[in-house]
């Protein structure tokens, strides 16, 4: 079976305009850009479509790829303040004379729609989550839509990034699966990969897992974004690892129309109660 993201993900969107329309409310997100890079102007401009298709407002602030951090947290300040404004994403990677850390940390918890702000986190992390990585959100749903069952499951996460791995596999423990994390320090990759019924790649590294490293009706989650020769492919040797898999995501495709609609979702939620329930 595949995973067809883009399916899911445009049913998501269609329901969530809806939401919108009948709220009454009109939410605004506001993306950060430091400098030119293509991969992230892409980016940007994908979720710009996503807001126009469900009815969010979004603006552009962009920096020049030489602005300094307090200049970046200067402006993200600005959005903090600005009651227009229900959610802030500043775009990744940010330049690397950048402390990432102090600007994630300078946007307003309530308006975090990326979900990586401490706060947030940290409730993810203790089982109250606010709101929830983008990403590992939209893998959940997929999970949840294709009605994989995730309680009592072998779930093995490759990859312990704080934007991918980490998030995902605490939401797959508190889902109830028994979560292994691995990582480049693992030994023996494929003796963990092969334990798993939810098997998720998010290294960033093309065609890493191959079919040997799969069990036999395994879920399988590619999360990587991987270019060769300028083609987009993921972490996953899909034409080996498809006929045995239970279930697969493609790259394109999978996981990354699932990230946007997630991201939409988030900033509803973030103007939902940023708007219904203001804090004085
Ligand atoms: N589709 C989407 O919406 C979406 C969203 C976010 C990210 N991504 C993609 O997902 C991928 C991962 O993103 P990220 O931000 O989590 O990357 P990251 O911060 O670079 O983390 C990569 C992880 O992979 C692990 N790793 C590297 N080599 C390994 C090996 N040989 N064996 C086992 N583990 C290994 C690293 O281990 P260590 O911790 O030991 O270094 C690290 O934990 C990238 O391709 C990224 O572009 C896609």
């Amino acid at each position: 079976m595949i995973l067809d993201g883009k399916r899911v993900s445009e049913k998501r969107l269609e329901l969530l305009e809806e939401k919108i329309g009948e709220s009454g409310i009109q939410p605004h997100l506001a993306m950060v850009l430091v400098g030119e890079d293509p991969a992230s102007l892409l980016y940007i401009n994908m979720k710009h479509r996503a807001c126009e298709r469900v009815g969010i407002g979004s603006i552009s602030i962009r920096l020049p790829v030489e602005a300094g951090t307090d200049e970046i947290i200067g402006a993200v300040s600005r959005l903090n303040n600005d009651l227009q404004i229900d959610g802030i994403l500043v775009q990744l990677p940010l330049p690397p004379h950048i402390s990432t850390r102090a600007v994630v940390e300078a946007v307003a918890p309530d308006k975090d729609v990326d979900g990586f702000h401490p706060l947030n986190m940290g409730r993810l992390f203790m089982g109250d989550p606010n709101i929830i990585p983008c990403t590992s959100r939209g893998i959940m749903s997929l999970l949840e839509e294709y009605h994989i069952p995730v309680a009592g499951k072998r779930a093995v996460v490759v990859g312990r990034s704080i934007e991918v791995g980490k998030p995902l596999g605490m939401l797959l423990l508190f889902a109830d699966a028994t979560v292994t994390f691995c990582h480049s320090k693992t030994l023996d990759l494929p003796a963990h990969t092969r334990t798993a019924d939810i098997l998720v790649s998010a290294v960033g590294k093309a065609r890493f897992i191959t079919a040997s490293m799969v069990q036999a009706g395994a879920t399988v989650i590619d999360v990587g974004t991987n270019y060769v020769q300028g083609k987009l492919t993921g972490d996953v040797d899909f034409e080996g690892v498809s006929p045995l898999a239970g279930a697969v995501t493609p790259v394109p495709g999978g996981v990354g129309p699932m990230t946007i609609a997630s991201l939409m979702e988030n900033t509803f939620q973030a103007a939902w109660k940023r708007q219904c329930f203001p804090v004085r």
